[in-house]
């Protein structure tokens, strides 16, 4: 399986990736759903909602401060450093990612699309004022700070620049998405539930327009119906096995 996997990627014209939470899993960053995920211990809608947010910004402040800390410390893996491999050698066009974590950058990805955001990014809902915390040199400062986040501009209260439960996506981030799954003949699709949508299309949409879909995952989920092969494991291993393979097969 792992070398028809292999053979597939290196023949591709146009291959691209998908990812979630479970590519970071090994960076020790917590999944949603499943055992030991964020989902099982807090409820979604009090914490990832634009309603949470105006009845108490507090808590959901508190909540992604500490997301922001925990993730500020995450390495990229195997798996995060696979991609930007495939990337380097040609192989990968794109990396779409659910995760706002941003490992893909770290690990060197350049085609990256983000569909539900960075968390370190804050953004003013009433002026549209916005910052990334890690190129601006202030995410230490702001995660020390114990009073709610101000914009600089307007004063108004800023938000973090991820995609809660209700939002719409990006529209330029899910148009470039969607565009390039129409365009992939091969999708790898890695450590994501698929269960969330409009995400979810993504793999659906590669099918439809004929493109081989290749899940890794340690087990089944919402793509697997779709998925041409499956790949059962964890994604920096699997990863790491694929690659090794590939280079040999485009040298
Ligand atoms: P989930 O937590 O829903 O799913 C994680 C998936 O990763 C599961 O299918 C696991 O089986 C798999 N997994 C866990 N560890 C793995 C490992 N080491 N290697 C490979 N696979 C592993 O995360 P997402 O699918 O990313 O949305 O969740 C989708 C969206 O739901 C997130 O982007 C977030 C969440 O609510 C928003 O914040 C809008
Ligand atoms: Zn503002």
């Amino acid at each position: 399986m792992i070398e028809e996997a292999a053979r597939l990627i290196a023949r591709s014209r146009f291959a691209i990736a998908f990812t979630g939470a479970g590519i970071s899993a090994e960076s020790g960053v917590p999944t949603f759903r499943g055992s030991g995920g964020l989902w099982r211990q807090y409820r979604a809608e009090e914490l990832a909602t634009p309603e949470a947010f105006r009845r108490n910004p507090r808590l959901v402040w508190e909540f992604y401060r500490w997301r922001m800390n925990l993730i500020r410390k995450a390495k990229p893996n195997r798996a995060h450093y696979a991609l930007a491999e495939l990337e380097k050698m040609g192989v990968l066009k794109a990396v779409i990612t659910q995760n706002v974590d941003d490992l893909h950058r770290e690990a060197g990805t350049e085609n990256l699309i983000e569909l539900h955001g960075n968390i370190f990014r804050v953004r003013c809902p009433s002026c549209g004022y916005g910052e990334d915390l890690k190129k601006s040199g202030r995410l230490e400062e702001f995660l020390a700070g114990k009073s709610l986040p101000r914009c600089p501009d307007c004063g108004s209260l800023l938000r973090p620049d991820v995609v809660w439960f209700g939002e719409a996506l990006p529209e330029d981030a899910m148009n470039r998405a969607f565009g390039l799954a129409e365009r992939a003949d091969v999708c790898l699709v890695i450590g994501t539930s698929g269960v969330v949508y409009p995400a979810a299309y993504i793999p659906r949409i590669v099918k439809e327009s004929r493109g081989i879909v290749i899940e890794i995952n340690t087990g089944e989920s919402g793509i697997t119906p779709v998925a041409d092969i499956f790949l059962r494991g964890r994604a920096g291993e699997v990863m790491e096995r694929l690659v090794r393979m590939i280079r040999r097969l485009v040298k």
